[in-house]
């Protein structure tokens, strides 16, 4: 196998409901990057199980997540979905990355530390190591980029710390293999291209989040028409008409994350959206948001629904997707067992 020049992974994980916080910040960029690369994303089943030992519903939620993707327009055929659980090579590979990672690398994991929270002692070794999983997930396919939120950034760059030292540890045996100069890439982030930062319907300064109690904070991928229409009447706003320029958004964080959300939804700059509705009431603008939200969701969610009304061809097309995700992981696992020197099969 030649090392790829242009392969995308990337992963969500099976805990709880999509929101248009994901479809807009994550999901429409993979499904963008598809015309450019050859992309493999996959459900973070193992990923899940760190934070809460038993998941409720895990089947269901892995099988949403895939239905969201491939409903917002992600090809199973061309490119590659599935879930992690299915490639054992994963589990695999992140076992000897724990043994290549340095404890004050993790120690330095800020997403630990908030996730932990003050009782760190009580959480799970695998919250501890779970960016040595997500290495794994990206080397494995040695993928060369990834579409990564803010938050995750730490772990990319954790990432390439794994793939350095392997790639300078093992140099000798790298080369005696044949495998070149470097055996794992320097995996990139794309942070730029089409993404948002959606924030709460209800708290402007607060990000859009499966976890806030409140459901009317967010527009869930499988919400119906009329929910959509209702959050978004009822979405906290101030009393100023809209502005006839984007700095004047600054200090409104309500008001901009509904012209973002807009925006992002029309494929169209906050600036054109605001001079489209200088001067405008949010008792006329909301209802514009509403329909066009509805319009671009819609057929998501009915996908969606279509998709999993079928479990059993979704876990087919998922099936699929690890059979041929396991022809290139196998790969790479026989070929990293022989460089660290075990006996192999
Ligand atoms: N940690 C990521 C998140 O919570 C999910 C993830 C797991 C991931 N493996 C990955 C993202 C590999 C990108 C690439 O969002």
């Amino acid at each position: 196998m030649g090392q790829p020049t242009n392969r995308v992974f990337s992963g969500v994980q099976p805990t709880g409901n999509l929101h248009l916080g994901n479809y807009l910040g994550a999901i429409r960029k993979f499904v963008t990057l598809q015309d450019s690369h050859e992309c493999i994303y996959c459900v973070v089943d193992l990923h899940a199980v760190t934070a809460d030992l038993v998941q409720k519903d895990l089947k269901s939620q892995t099988r949403e997540i895939a239905a969201a993707f491939i409903a917002s327009g992600i090809d199973p055929e061309k490119h590659i979905v599935f879930n992690q659980s299915q490639v054992r090579e994963h589990s695999e590979l992140a076992w000897l990355f724990n043994c290549v990672a340095r404890m004050g690398w993790l120690r330095r994991m800020t997403q630990f530390k908030e996730k932990a929270g003050k009782n760190s002692e009580e959480a799970s070794v695998g919250l501890f190591t779970y960016p040595n999983l997500m290495a794994a997930d990206i080397l494995l396919y040695r993928a060369t980029h990834v579409p990564v939120g803010d938050d995750q950034k730490q772990h990319l760059e954790l990432t390439r710390d794994i793939a350095t030292k392997f790639n300078n540890d093992f140099k000798e045996r790298i080369a005696e293999f044949g495998h070149g100069e470097e055996y794992f890439p320097i995996t990139e982030p794309i942070i730029d291209g089409p993404a948002t930062r959606v924030m709460s319907l209800r708290d402007g300064s607060r990000k859009m989040s499966k976890s806030e109690p409140s459901d009317m904070s967010r527009i869930n991928l499988t919400d119906s028409a009329d929910d959509i229409a209702k959050k978004i009447r009822k979405a906290r706003t101030d009393s100023e008409p809209l502005p006839e320029s984007v700095e004047d958004l600054k200090g409104r964080a309500e008001a901009e994350n509904l012209v973002g959300i807009y925006a992002a939804l029309a494929d169209e700059s906050p600036g054109s959206v605001v001079r489209q509705f200088a001067g405008k009431q949010f008792g006329e603008f909301k209802p514009a948001l509403a329909e066009l939200a509805v319009e671009k969701l819609s057929p998501i969610n009915q996908e969606m629904k279509r998709l999993l009304d079928d479990p059993a061809a979704m876990d087919k097309i998922l099936a699929n997707g690890a059979d041929r995700a396991r022809e290139i992981a196998s790969v790479t696992m026989r070929e990293v067992r022989e460089i660290f020197g075990f006996l192999g099969d």
